[in-house]
């Protein structure tokens, strides 16, 4: 009697042990990427390991070259490595075929860029809409529906009739998160999304990372600015295709950022 409740007391710490470890969304083990470029070899990564738990906010970091892109495409799953492991929601990506690969892309990830990408004389709603086209699982009306709501979340109610040149670069980009979010990814990766950006426009377009982070959205975050690293949780630093660091960031809130600057220059 006594054994059985000790195996009965061990299985339930198990089970607590499960349960209170957080879920890594994106482990990378040994990740390397090398380009042929004539008869040179360029190592863009050389060999790096993280894992990325869900819900987390990160950013990459690094200076010119160092293979922050480079990375993120594979995160992305536009890219594959030429050495290494990686998994996306326990899924290996090396075993997929092409066409997997792009289910992949579909429903598990939203990508920003830096210049939006976005389609010229096409409204803000159709450019949302586009991506759930190829997700066969989803119905006309549910698209429409589920591209207002990214919309409506990103604070393009009242813009969604408007193509890229009747919108400033803020709702551009606003547009081409809506789009990121629509499918409902378990992850949105961005590449310098406020690159484009002037200072009071990227911290407004950071108070969206963040709320979509408090929302339990993970996010991987490519910049090479300090000011914007600081909005969010952990930072890894890429030198020259190795990783030199990965922390904790003391995380300041855009929102409140964004408060002291209008302050400043009502002033
Ligand atoms: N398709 C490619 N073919 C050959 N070399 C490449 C290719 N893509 C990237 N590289 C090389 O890999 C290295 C890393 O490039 P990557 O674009 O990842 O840098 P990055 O950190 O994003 O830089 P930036 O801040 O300028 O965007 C660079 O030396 C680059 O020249
Ligand atoms: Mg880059």
């Amino acid at each position: 009697m006594k054994m059985k409740n000790s195996i009965k007391s061990r299985r339930d710490d198990t089970l607590l042990t499960v349960a209170l470890q957080p879920t890594a969304i994106i482990k990378i083990e040994n990740l390397q990427r090398t380009f042929e470029v004539g008869d040179e070899t360029v190592h863009a990564l050389k060999g790096i390991s993280f894992e990325v738990n869900k819900g987390e906010f990160i950013s990459i970091m690094g200076t010119s070259g160092s293979g922050k892109s480079t990375l993120l495409n594979i995160l992305g799953c536009l890219d594959r490595p030429t050495v290494g492991e990686y998994r996306i929601d326990d899924i290996s990506v090396k075993d997929l075929s092409e066409d997997e690969l792009s289910t992949i892309r579909n429903r598990k990830i939203g990508f920003v860029f830096q210049n939006y990408s976005l389609l010229p004389r096409t409204s803000a709603l159709e450019q949302v809409e586009l991506p759930l086209l190829y997700n066969n699982t989803v119905s006309d009306k549910q698209r429409r529906e589920r591209a207002e709501q990214a919309l409506e979340q990103v604070g393009l109610k009242d813009r969604m009739k408007h193509t890229p040149n009747q919108m400033s670069g803020g709702q551009q980009q606003r547009t081409a998160i809506a789009r990121a979010l629509a499918g409902d990814p378990v992850m949105l990766l961005a590449d310098e999304a406020t690159g484009n950006l002037d200072t009071r426009t990227s911290y407004e377009i950071m108070c969206l990372f963040q709320e979509l982070h408090d929302k339990g959205k993970s996010i991987v975050f490519v910049t090479h600015e300090p000011d914007i690293a600081m909005f969010t949780e952990r930072t890894i630093l890429l030198n020259d295709g190795n990783i030199v660091k990965d922390g904790k960031v003391e995380t300041q809130s855009a929102r409140q950022m964004l408060e002291a600057i209008m302050k400043q220059r009502s002033a």
